[in-house]
């Protein structure tokens, strides 16, 4: 552990060292170098490669618009990560087909990464690495955003255990629009425990992005939806799957893995078979449970990862299996859901309905295939006992009003840390997650005047913490669960390491999440990235 505060944690702490002070001083003239960028923020010179940083990999990730064919005919306009292996094993990085995605990144625990980030685009922009436990200055908080043509460089140990993470901008009021131009891309850790584990690799483990969109008759993206589309988020009418519609893949008939994101900007999906197979989870957004557990259905929200156990085994060939997103309610507004079918709810795709996601086509027989492993890792589970604050949980309250979705009441602003946002490192916190608007007291006493109209606007949010992975210690309800809850109940897997979790309406979620090893500003939002750049973001200072 001593051996891995190395360079980088010194040279972070001395550059958070002087972050720090600027904050306490509530400005940032010091380290201001013009006064704004394009969106408002206050604008940071970029981050240089450092001469003392040996990477082991060493990309250039560039951020430019270009054009994909997602459908015959008309190719589409997109903003896309191209990336360029400097430095590293040959393997790191994969081109899905015909994708405007970005490549996938395979990183190995320990590696020293570092990532060239060119912005090529029209506007400013920044990468977050959703998961990853880095050093702040490394973590794309919007206020490091770069202007078209700056190149920002970020250089970090890879912390995290085996798992799907995931990259795309964290722009200041920019991430909804940039992601859904094309912005967005996987990266799969892997770790000497998991290797042990010899599961299916290589074309064995498939990838799996799931987005919606929609388009014009042109091809062209279509981004919108009004007020309606800002308060529940966008909801589009094509499903594709990394980046193409109508996905299928052709399998032998033996175990696969398929390592699913949810990288949709607000939809959440309930994942199931389509002939009633249960669902193998293995792992989680956080890497592998301690063994694989079955469900009928699991529930996706955007920014979570399954890793799921596929067995193909003695299918013959030519069938096929379609992954579906079953039926499913009580995650959008009551006074949405009302005008459904009203001019305010056009998506022909509706959230909760029951559409295919993608297709699975056993092509060639095989007789020999991997078997599941009994045991895939240990996890030390965490209880209120280990915490720094048992009885004084730091609250994370949903409040929700027509076009102000926030968190404790209080829009994201870039200093504005509340006393229960300062959080001591190198600690572990009980965290409190639940719904303000129901009239359960909390932080948001200003929105108590949306009291009657509270219910009525309450829907599920996925709630994302950067920094460590978290333990959900539980979730439940205060009052009886909402009839729809049912349609719900069984898709959740609350066992693994996790750094987004779905908050369905009324519920509490309570969680237990380590501060370690860096200090700074660290982001908590809503991954309904229409009501994160709406300013359902706080930050945490952890000093
Ligand atoms: Cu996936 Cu703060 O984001
Ligand atoms: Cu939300």
């Amino acid at each position: 552990m001593q051996q891995r505060m190395d360079v980088s944690r010194r040279r972070f702490l001395s550059r958070i060292g002087m972050v720090a002070v600027t904050y306490a001083s509530s400005s940032f003239g010091a380290v201001a170098m013009h006064d704004k960028n394009m969106r408002g923020m206050k604008k940071i010179a970029p981050n240089w490669a450092s001469p003392n940083f040996n990477p082991d990999v060493d990309i250039e990730l560039t951020c430019r618009p270009g054009e994909a064919r997602i459908f015959d005919g008309r190719t589409t306009g997109v903003w896309r990560y191209a990336a360029n292996l400097i430095k590293g094993p040959e393997n790191t990085l994969t081109t899905l087909p015909d994708s405007y995605l970005g490549s996938v990144m395979r990183c190995w625990q320990g590696q020293k990464i570092r990532i060239r980030l060119r912005n090529g685009l029209p506007e400013s922009t920044i990468t977050h690495w959703h998961g990853l436990h880095v050093p702040m200055l490394m973590d794309g908080h919007p206020m490091y955003a770069i202007d078209p043509g700056e190149t920002f460089v970020y250089e970090f140990e890879m912390r995290n255990r085996a798992g799907m993470y995931f990259y795309h901008p964290h722009t200041h009021e920019a991430t909804a629009t940039q992601v859904y131009r094309g912005l967005a891309g996987a990266i799969l850790v892997n770790d000497d425990e998991e290797k042990a584990l010899d599961l299916p690799a290589d074309e064995f483990e498939i990838p799996i992005v799931l987005q919606d969109r929609s388009f014009d008759d042109n091809n062209q993206l279509i981004y919108g939806g009004g007020m309606h589309g800002q308060m529940v988020g966008f909801q589009g009418d094509h499903i594709l799957v990394n980046g193409r519609p109508d996905y299928a893949i052709d399998v032998a008939s033996r175990a696969y893995r398929l390592r699913i994101l949810n990288g949709s900007n607000s939809r959440i999906y309930k994942l199931a078979w389509d002939d009633a197979s249960p669902i193998t989870v293995i792992g989680v957004d956080g890497g592998l449970l301690e063994r694989p557990e079955t469900k009928p259905y699991v529930m996706l929200a955007p920014g979570e990862r399954l890793d799921v156990w596929a067995d193909f085994s003695g299918r013959s060939v030519g069938s096929q299996l379609v992954m579906r997103s079953a039926p499913f309610s009580g995650v959008l507004p009551r006074m949405a859901q009302r005008m459904m079918g009203g001019m305010m709810m056009r998506t022909e795709l509706p959230v909760g309905a029951d559409y295919p996601l993608f297709t699975v086509r056993v092509a060639r027989a095989v007789s020999d295939s991997p078997a599941l492993p009994k045991s895939l890792t240990k996890i030390a589970r965490l209880g209120v006992d280990d915490v720094a604050n048992p009885n004084n949980p730091v609250p994370i309250a949903i409040s929700e009003a027509p076009m102000a979705m926030l968190l404790n009441g209080r829009p994201y602003a870039d200093d504005d840390i509340q006393p229960h946002e300062r959080i001591p490192i190198d600690t572990l916190q009980l965290i409190e997650i639940y719904h303000d608007s129901g009239g359960m007291g909390g932080m948001g006493r200003g929105m108590g005047m949306m009291g009657g109209m509270g219910g009525m606007m309450s829907m599920a949010h996925p709630i994302h913490l950067h920094g460590q992975q978290f333990q959900i210690l539980s979730r439940g309800f205060d009052d009886d669960a909402p009839d729809s809850y049912a349609t719900m109940r069984e898709g959740f897997v609350i066992s693994g390491w996790k750094d987004t979790a779905l908050v369905t309406p009324g519920e509490r979620v309570r969680i237990i999440k380590p501060f370690g090893d860096f200090k700074g500003l660290f982001m908590y939002h809503c991954h309904n990235l229409e009501h994160e750049d709406m300013g359902m973001m706080r930050q945490f200072l952890v000093e």
